[in-house]
């Protein structure tokens, strides 16, 4: 058998989970700079995921809630969310923001997506904005979709796009290996910031998990800032990935590692502020 171990993927799962429960606070606290970054290809995002109001959706890997608080508005009083995340600490922020906003059109459950406990064909619509790079087995995570959709649902997915059109993701990355010592990865690998980003990729795995009228569609949405400390302050509390490396490392050498990162980085100064490239790819589909 060719198949790695189910228990393999166990283990990565518990792992990235630990990893979200620990940036938790930190992706939570930076939503001011998440929101206006992500906002127009979200907005992008629930439009081609047909979020409308009295819909029924569901927001797979919905982490603090940013989005998720964008859908309850869309879909209304007569419609309804149900917000799921791997990482119990993570998916508390986004039931706290939508306590505190008074959406009563919102739940929260901890749920890996790749396993969702959640009847059949029960959502009219499912999101997953910058999740399913993360999962072990993308297309168990897709066909999980497809089950919890009703026929004729649709879905929209928001994973980066390629490492040449995410230059900062893919500087942070390979810096911090860089300095743990530890040879380049193939930003490809499954479970990594940039793995559904190889052209083609994500459109082959919606087909595998069988839906149809797929459509991907790239959208800029670049990181502006007023300086490169502003960003590095949001990537040392934030991206797990990152932190996940550096923290592996003695004080000397993880400082050496960010300030590395920095100094790279600054390449994206310009006179009125800092903006770093990112692309992202939105997938929208329908399941017949
Ligand atoms: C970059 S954050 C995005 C959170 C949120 N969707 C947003 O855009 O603000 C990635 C999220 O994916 C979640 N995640 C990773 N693997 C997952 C899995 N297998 N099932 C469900 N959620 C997962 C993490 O816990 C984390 O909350």
């Amino acid at each position: 058998m060719e198949s790695e171990p189910a228990v393999d993927h166990d283990l990565a799962t518990a792992e990235m989970r630990a990893q979200w429960n620990r940036t938790a606070k930190g992706w939570d606290d930076a939503g001011t700079v998440i929101r206006p970054w992500l906002h127009k290809a979200t907005q992008a995002m629930l439009g081609m995921a047909g979020v409308v109001p009295g819909a029924h959706v569901l927001d797979v890997a919905a982490g603090a809630g940013d989005q998720t608080l964008d859908i309850a508005e869309r879909v209304g009083p007569h419609g309804y969310v149900l917000a799921t995340d791997l990482s119990p600490e993570i998916l508390r922020f986004a039931a706290e923001q939508a306590a505190a906003g008074g959406y009563r059109n919102v739940e929260t459950r901890v749920s890996d997506g790749q396993r969702l406990q959640i009847e059949d064909s029960r959502f009219d619509a499912v999101v997953c904005r910058l999740g399913l790079m993360f999962f072990g087995d993308p297309l168990q995570g897709l066909r999980e979709m497809v089950r919890v959709l009703k026929p004729g649902g649709t879905v929209c997915t928001m994973v980066f796009g390629t490492p040449q059109a995410n230059p900062c993701v893919a500087t942070l990355m390979s810096t911090a290996l860089r300095h743990a010592g530890m040879p380049p990865l193939d930003p490809y690998q499954p479970g990594g910031l940039l793995s559904l980003g190889k052209p083609g990729l994500i459109d082959e795995l919606f087909i595998e998990a069988g839906f149809c009228e797929i459509a991907t569609t790239k959208v800029a949405a670049p990181f502006r800032l007023p300086s490169v400390k502003d960003y590095m302050n949001f990537i040392r509390t934030s991206a797990g990935p990152v932190v996940q490396i550096v923290k592996r490392l003695d004080p000397a050498t993880a400082e050496a590692a960010w300030s590395d990162m920095e100094q790279a980085l600054g390449r994206y100064q310009q006179p009125g502020g800092w903006e770093g490239p990112n692309e992202l790819l939105l997938t929208a589909a329908r399941r017949s």
